[in-house]
């Protein structure tokens, strides 16, 4: 038996017609006289009728359990109108079942499919039964129709395609490597590919102008519901463009992605705002930028104060920050111990807080505060009965990532108590731009990229490398939604003396990691490399957002776990010692 439709398709207008359908049993209901059995296939559901009498189903009856797969032809008959289902496509006809095809009997299932509580870790060990959820194995469809759509675009923007090696060599991108050993080389190893940054660049040498690829990436990270191991970006360069044809590029994509995948119009120019001004007003370079809750620098305003804390950071170059977390006076005890705990480990010595009651403020550190603090404190953060403040007083950046977090988390708990509302279906992308070139890494002692190594510096700013490298602006830009970093890239640096000096004059890497690292770069370089630049956008974040889901593991096939391990194949798995011999490997079991 073929399939004539899918479970999707028959309508009134079928009635009286032959059709053949395949799929799984989603439902059983014995009705006595009759039995329903709701089949599906990817594409919906039909309800068949079976007459217990028929000696093919009568064989079966008894062992026919839900997720069998069957074949059914019948004929196509209307419902009787009370029984029309109006939430299904086919809900105004059922099949009445003349032949049936049995191709497999499920065994008893795991865990109800679709029920919502089963533990995620179940779901990914029987990833193949939790995709048999039709709300999931849409978000993998959505996932295609993004892509679909991302292709169609760069194709016609002038891209080729070209697929890039995942076998390469330990790279500068941040990340912790995969390593892979190589027999035909004993004691080197590859390292799986973090990005396929270097070569993309080494494209535009040869000539490429405008590539693409939808580039696996590995790293060994900790994952978190935004990480994943092994994850895919939307990965591109350009050559002979600036900054600003690759925001109208990106803009142009995803507004096409948006209108395919969603059918919803993204307006574009996207706004656009410096690494200082996010970080000033939202305390990190990823802005929700649905809500506010914004901070405030009052720096100023306490640096004589009587309060020691604030006055010291203010004097000793720091900063004082606060917010209003507009509403949220009525906080728990142990709502505001969590949110100081988590204010201590990002390096905070405390949270001092102010609660604004209708019978006046209270806070632990009322009384230090002078009048003019306070009237200061009142005016500038719109304090009124019901609001709670937080503050945050140490240096710009860590005060910053405080209170940008205590932001996140306040906000939660206004949503949980119905005092703020974040569309889900509200995008606000967001270009943040502006980025310093270098940071100084405390632990190292030097200044390393603050995103890669081949960031062109802003032209006004290149004398600045040489007397005050931490203030040149890099050619960076990332690109953000709703408190999401989806990508990120920047225009190259193309000419080889100016990479030779960042790598060794700024970055002081050594002369000879420089050479055996970047080498064959800097010596492509010296063949006419183009003006170039590029980005790369999280694909799998990209789906997530799309898909309405806080975790890109929904939107993975086959995702690993929070400990890198796929639970259904129980990977990864250990070596044989014939594998580790071909490989010159000796593994050394862990200490403790
Ligand atoms: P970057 O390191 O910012 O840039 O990566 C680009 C984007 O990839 C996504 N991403 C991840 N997604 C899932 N799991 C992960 N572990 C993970 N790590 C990163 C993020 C991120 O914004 N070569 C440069 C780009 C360039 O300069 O062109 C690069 O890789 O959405
Ligand atoms: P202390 O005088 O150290 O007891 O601090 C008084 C209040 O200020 C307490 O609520 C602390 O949590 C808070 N606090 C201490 N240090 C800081 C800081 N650097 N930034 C913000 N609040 C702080």
């Amino acid at each position: 038996m073929k399939r004539t439709h899918h479970c999707s398709e028959l309508s009134a207008k079928d009635a009286g017609q032959k059709a053949s359908l395949i799929g799984w049993v989603d439902t059983i209901r014995d009705h006595g006289g009759l039995v329903f059995v709701d089949l599906r296939d990817r594409e919906g559901l039909t309800q068949i009728v079976f007459d217990p009498q028929n000696p093919t189903f009568a064989q079966v009856a008894n062992e026919l359990k839900p997720e069998s797969v069957i074949g059914v032809t019948g004929t196509v008959q209307p419902r009787p109108q009370e029984t029309v289902n109006a939430r299904l496509a086919t809900g105004e006809i059922e099949l009445i079942a003349e032949a049936l095809d049995v191709h497999n009997i499920s065994a008893p299932l795991p865990f109800p499919l679709g029920d919502d509580k089963v533990g995620e870790d179940l779901r990914l060990k029987y990833r193949y039964l939790d995709l048999r959820n039709p709300r999931r194995l849409n978000l993998l469809r959505l996932r295609h129709q993004a892509s679909g759509a991302i292709r169609r675009y760069l194709d016609e923007q002038g891209f080729l395609e070209i697929e890039m090696p995942t076998l390469f060599k330990s790279t500068p991108e941040g990340a912790r490597e995969f390593l892979v050993p190589s027999r035909l080389n004993p004691g080197n190893f590859y390292a799986l590919a973090q990005s396929p940054q270097q070569y993309k660049q080494i494209l535009m040498v040869a000539g490429v102008e405008r590539y693409y690829s939808m580039a696996r990436c590995y790293r060994d990270e900790d994952l978190r519901a935004d990480r994943q191991p092994e994850f895919t970006q939307v990965d591109l360069e350009l050559s002979f463009i600036d900054r600003e044809d690759i925001y109208a590029l990106i803009e142009g994509m995803l507004q096409r992605v948006w209108k395919e995948a969603l059918g919803v119009s993204v307006e574009a120019p996207f706004p656009r705002m410096p690494y200082n001004e996010v970080m000033n007003r939202y305390g990190v370079d990823k802005p929700d930028t649905r809500f506010n809750l914004e901070l405030k620098d009052f720096t100023e305003t306490f640096k004589n104060s009587e309060f020691k804390v604030f006055a010291s950071a203010a004097q000793s170059g720091g900063c004082v920050k606060a917010f209003n977390a507009k509403g949220l006076s009525d906080i728990t005890q142990g709502e505001l111990k969590n949110l100081e705990d988590i204010a201590k480990t990002l390096g905070a010595k405390g949270l001092a807080f102010i609660k604004a009651e209708e019978g006046g403020w209270k806070s632990p550190i009322l009384k230090f505060l002078s009048d003019d603090e306070q009237a200061t404190l009142k005016e500038s953060l719109n304090i009124e009965p019901g609001d709670l403040i937080f503050f945050a007083a140490t240096e710009w950046e860590r005060a910053c990532a405080i209170l940008g977090r205590i932001r996140l988390e306040a906000a939660q708990l206004l949503v949980q108590r119905e005092r703020l509302e974040i569309p889900k279906d509200q995008y606000n992308f967001l270009w943040v731009v502006d980025f310093p070139l270098m940071s100084y890494d405390e632990e190292v002692g030097s200044y390393a990229a603050t995103h890669h190594p081949f960031t062109a510096p802003v032209p006004e700013d290149i004398p600045l490398l040489d007397t005050d490298p931490k203030s040149v602006r890099g050619q960076h830009y990332d690109i953000v939604l709703n408190g999401v970093e989806l990508g990120g890239g920047s225009i190259r640096i193309h000419q080889p003396a100016v990479q030779k000096k960042v790598f060794e004059e700024v970055l002081n890497i050594p002369k000879d990691l420089v050479k055996s690292r970047f080498g064959y770069m800097l010596e492509a370089f010296k063949y006419g490399a183009p003006p170039h630049g590029g980005i790369a956008l999280g694909f799998d974040r990209l789906a997530a957002i799309l898909g309405g889901q806080s975790s890109i593991r929904e939107v993975v096939a086959f995702p690993k776990t929070q400990r890198g391990q796929d639970l259904m194949s129980e990977s990864p798995g250990p070596a044989s010692e014939k594998q580790l011999e071909d490989l010159f490997i000796r593994s050394v079991p862990p200490v403790g």
